[in-house]
């Protein structure tokens, strides 16, 4: 539970970050970063900002959604880093942080002359993380998206159906996962800088991380070696891992089965454990199939997983997928209905913590997808993202700039 003499502390106060990313990677990371209560300066292009800002607007002229949603909690500061007034700025934030965090294409950064060589000598305590779509090795020097993540590092191959293309996720597993990645690399960082006093650098490939999640089909392309994969639907195997639909994954069998009224999310996924097959078979009214030998033990059920499916889904479409699931638990089956983007936001127990109520002076009122990390003593206090070079003057002050000369170094085109 919440303490509540330390409402107020953060997990992460005093560290403050220089955030020098865009997109949707580098951006998830330092919203964390800022909802664990670091300082996250973001510094942006001046008169553009972080190209999201403009991208797919649902209102005329106003940050998009797709920017307010990765930058709560920052501060940001327009400052053009190719300018000789605008590395001098960048200088001092770099002496002013402690953590450096930016995904640029590759060599952005050094081509601007600041190497971590450079960057080390300005700040020996700066914690220096990039994230890029690869590691060391032939790819180092391309840029990435998340799809190409999700190519790269073993997803779309085994998302998707068996006679269907190779499938990208919903989730954002190669630029929201890097970002989550990166967030335990850069606390590390932080928590090792405590003992040696020096910086270090963390850099986070997305297609390391995708491979990362992709980690129990590494196990079963090992697995091959030793002959088919039997808990998978597919009925043929090659030398890699198939597209396996919605099989689960896991030890324990699992599938997607139809519900009433038959709409494109009415599906309940349920698995079933060996112990709760009894109580199952007895739900869905077919007793019989407790002793029968073709259904009676797991090892029965694996060769015919599609019949035991098929009869467990002439059961849940007698119902909701929501009645399905209450029904279900009562009797300690897991399972879950597929939520769709529309329920997500209209369900009553994501309200106000994983779905959050933002206000914005230019777009009103949206809603967020809150901090998946709960901390007792760390409270996450959610504030809206800033406007393009909201900070500067703030920002400014704080470094030391004698900020009556704004004027000058906006038309220059430094800020
Ligand atoms: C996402 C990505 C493909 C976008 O590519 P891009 O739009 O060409 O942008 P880049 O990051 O390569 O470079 C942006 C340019 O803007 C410049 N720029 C950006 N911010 C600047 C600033 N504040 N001041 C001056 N110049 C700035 C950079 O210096 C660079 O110019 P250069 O190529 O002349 O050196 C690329 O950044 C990338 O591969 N990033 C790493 C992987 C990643 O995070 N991908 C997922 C994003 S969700």
């Amino acid at each position: 539970m919440h303490n509540g003499a330390a409402s107020n502390a953060k997990a992460l106060d005093g560290i403050r970050v220089l955030d020098m990313t865009h997109v949707q990677a580098g951006p998830s990371a330092t919203q964390i970063l800022a909802w664990l209560g670091a300082d996250v300066i973001k510094v942006e292009l001046p008169g553009r900002g972080d190209i999201t800002r403009g991208q797919l607007r649902d209102v005329p002229n106003v940050d998009s959604l797709y920017f307010t949603m990765l930058n709560c909690n920052k501060r940001s500061i327009t400052l053009n880093t190719k300018t000789s007034d605008g590395k001098d700025i960048f200088t001092r934030l770099l002496r002013h942080c402690d953590v450096l965090v930016e995904n640029f294409g590759p060599g952005v950064l050094d081509r601007q002359g600041f190497s971590w060589e450079k960057i080390q000598a300005i700040n020996p305590r700066m914690i220096y993380a990039s994230i890029k779509g690869f590691g060391p090795g032939k790819y180092v020097d391309f840029k990435a998206y998340e799809t190409v993540a999700q190519a790269m590092g073993g997803s779309m191959s085994t998302t998707g159906s068996e006679d269907g293309p190779p499938t990208s996720t919903g989730a954002q597993i190669g630029d929201s996962g890097n970002g989550i990645h990166t967030v335990a690399a850069i606390l590390a960082a932080v928590i090792q800088r405590t003992h040696s006093g020096r910086g270090q650098r963390v850099q986070v490939a997305m297609q390391d991380a995708v491979l990362n999640l992709c980690r129990v089909k590494m196990r079963d392309q090992q697995r091959l070696a030793h002959g088919p994969l039997r808990e998978y639907p597919n009925k043929e195997f090659s030398d890699y891992v198939p597209r396996s639909g919605n099989a689960s994954g896991g030890g324990q069998p699992g599938a997607a089965v139809r519900c009433k009224p038959g709409g494109a999310n009415d599906y309940v996924y349920v698995i079933i454990q060996p112990h709760v097959w009894e109580p199952l078979a007895n739900m869905i009214g077919r007793p019989e199939l407790v002793t029968d030998p073709a259904y009676a033990t797991p090892e029965a059920r694996l060769p015919h997983l599609d019949e035991v499916f098929a009869v467990i889904e002439a059961w849940t479409q007698k119902f909701g997928k929501f009645e399905v699931l209450d029904k279900l638990n009562e009797i300690d089956v897991p399972c879950g209905p597929i939520l769709s983007t529309k329920d997500l936001l209209e369900d009553e127990s994501l309200a106000g913590r994983m779905i959050v109520d933002i206000e914005h002076p230019e777009r009103g009122t949206f809603k967020t997808v809150g901090c998946p990390l709960q901390l007792s003593d760390s409270p996450v206090d959610y504030r809206r993202s800033p406007l393009l070079g909201e900070h500067n003057e703030e920002i400014l002050t704080e470094i030391g700039y004698d900020t009556g000369h704004l004027d000058e170094l906006q038309s220059a085109g430094v800020l």
